[in-house]
């Protein structure tokens, strides 16, 4: 199940916008990740980054118009080469003219040969993106099956804020990276709401207790189903990642936080994936003020609450119509008598979810980039194992979804 980008091809579209210089992180984490890389950046966006910067990053020549290179027919080329084309910024008059098809430049042009998944990444004002002119070209581009995500929300150029900044450029390569790999819109006209993390539960202003979990598989899977096509929300408990393009995030602190979003979002999502590690006990109440030491005591003794349940309560509370499909996690190890696998199918049926996604955490799981997972349905038959990137953990947990969800 390995996922990267060695031996892959992307083609970088750079379009004349002030996001353009992001654009050379984008570069350079799609080369980290292994894949060759080309850039075309349209003539206008040599105004905000010059062409040397492009071939220093890319280490690879820089073309930007039809007539250059064309001894060796270099929009053919690069558009058949490649596995994945990205184009970030793109910008709303870029939107425009690849949705009429036009290819007076190089970039695209290579759109026009290119067959392999597009990808496009816009930055422009908010009044520009929702403009609907815009909307109507971003809806038919969709169609077509352009991965086009929603922009992030953010400052903009000038002192103005709203939906219109470009993606985080490391999100950016995480979107390419799990669209390599990705099964085309599987997902699309579902809503799936994913919790990711671990929540933190306050003794007092400055301390809390918390896990080590860092919502890197969470994060992943967000990415992965929004690369799908779904329409993603995400509830963030304590996570320093970047959002995942196009995914609408909530940040939450503590277990009692995370249960009161995911109950008030859950009714409106398809399906909800409990990948976050929720607290069981949290302290009775918060002191006001900072806990201080009882000279001559050499013990502390905190009195811990059990926290609600999430996954349990959602699916008791199933049964209405409006049920989504319900996906659990649980990290398990095993003992002298019983191996991780024993131990999860046992939590399957204890546990009610539709899924459930043993991580076996026997050798460390925490932080890492790799996860190793076992599937089982609610009855605690295992469907598939796998081992790999968090990314093609997701991808296969995701299959699962879309065919018990597209298929009943
Ligand atoms: N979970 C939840 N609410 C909690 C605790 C956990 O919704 N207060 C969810 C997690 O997000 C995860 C699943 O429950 O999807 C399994 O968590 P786990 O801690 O493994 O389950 P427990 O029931 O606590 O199992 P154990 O008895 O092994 O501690």
């Amino acid at each position: 199940m390995a996922s990267s980008l060695h031996g892959k091809t992307v083609v970088v579209g750079v379009c004349g916008g002030i996001a353009a210089y992001k654009a050379a992180h984008v570069v350079r984490g799609l080369r980290a990740a292994g894949a060759t890389v080309h850039v075309i950046p349209t003539p206008s966006s040599l105004e905000f980054v010059g062409r040397a910067t492009w071939e220093a990053l890319s280490g690879n020549p820089v073309h930007t118009g039809v007539f250059e290179a064309v001894d060796s027919v270099a929009h053919v080329n690069l558009g058949k080469q490649a596995d994945l084309v990205l184009v970030a910024p793109a910008t709303a008059d870029f939107l425009a003219r690849h949705r009429q098809g036009r290819c007076e430049d190089m970039l695209s042009a290579a759109l026009l040969v290119a067959t392999c998944p597009v990808a496009m990444f816009p930055a422009m004002h908010t009044e520009m993106w929702q403009h609907p002119a815009t909307v109507e070209n971003v809806s038919v581009l969709r169609q077509r099956g352009v991965l086009l995500p929603d922009p992030d929300s953010g400052r903009l150029t000038g002192a103005d804020t709203g939906p219109g900044r470009l993606s985080d450029p490391e999100a950016i390569v995480a979107f390419a990276r799990a669209a390599i790999s990705a099964k085309p819109r599987d997902l699309a006209g579902k809503r799936i709401l994913i919790s990711a993390g671990g929540t933190r539960e306050a003794l007092d202003p400055v301390r809390f207790i918390g896990n080590h979990s860092s919502g890197k598989q969470g994060f992943a899977l967000a990415n992965a189903a929004a690369v799908r096509g779904a329409e993603v929300t995400l509830v963030a408990a304590n996570v320093s990642l970047p959002t995942p393009c196009g995914v609408r995030r909530i940040d939450v602190t503590s277990a009692a936080e995370l249960a009161a979003a995911v109950q008030r979002e859950s009714a409106r999502h398809d399906a909800v994936v409990m990948a976050a590690a929720v607290a069981d006990f949290a302290p009775a109440g918060a002191a006001a003020s900072k806990i201080k030491k009882t000279p001559g005591e050499d013990a502390f003794t905190l009195n811990l609450q059990t926290t609600q349940d999430v996954l349990r309560t959602l699916v008791t509370e199933r049964g209405q119509e409006t049920s989504p499909f319900i996906v659990g996690f649980a990290a398990e190890t095993g003992d002298a008598e019983k191996d991780a696998l024993t131990f999860a199918r046992e939590k399957a049926r204890r546990k009610g979810a539709d899924l459930l996604v043993a991580n076996d955490v026997s050798r460390g799981v925490f932080g890492s980039d790799n996860n190793r997972v076992h599937i089982l349905d609610a009855a605690g038959e295992l469907l598939v194992s796998g081992e790999g990137s968090k990314e093609s953990v997701s991808h296969l947990l995701l299959d699962r979804v879309s065919e018990i969800m597209n298929n009943g």
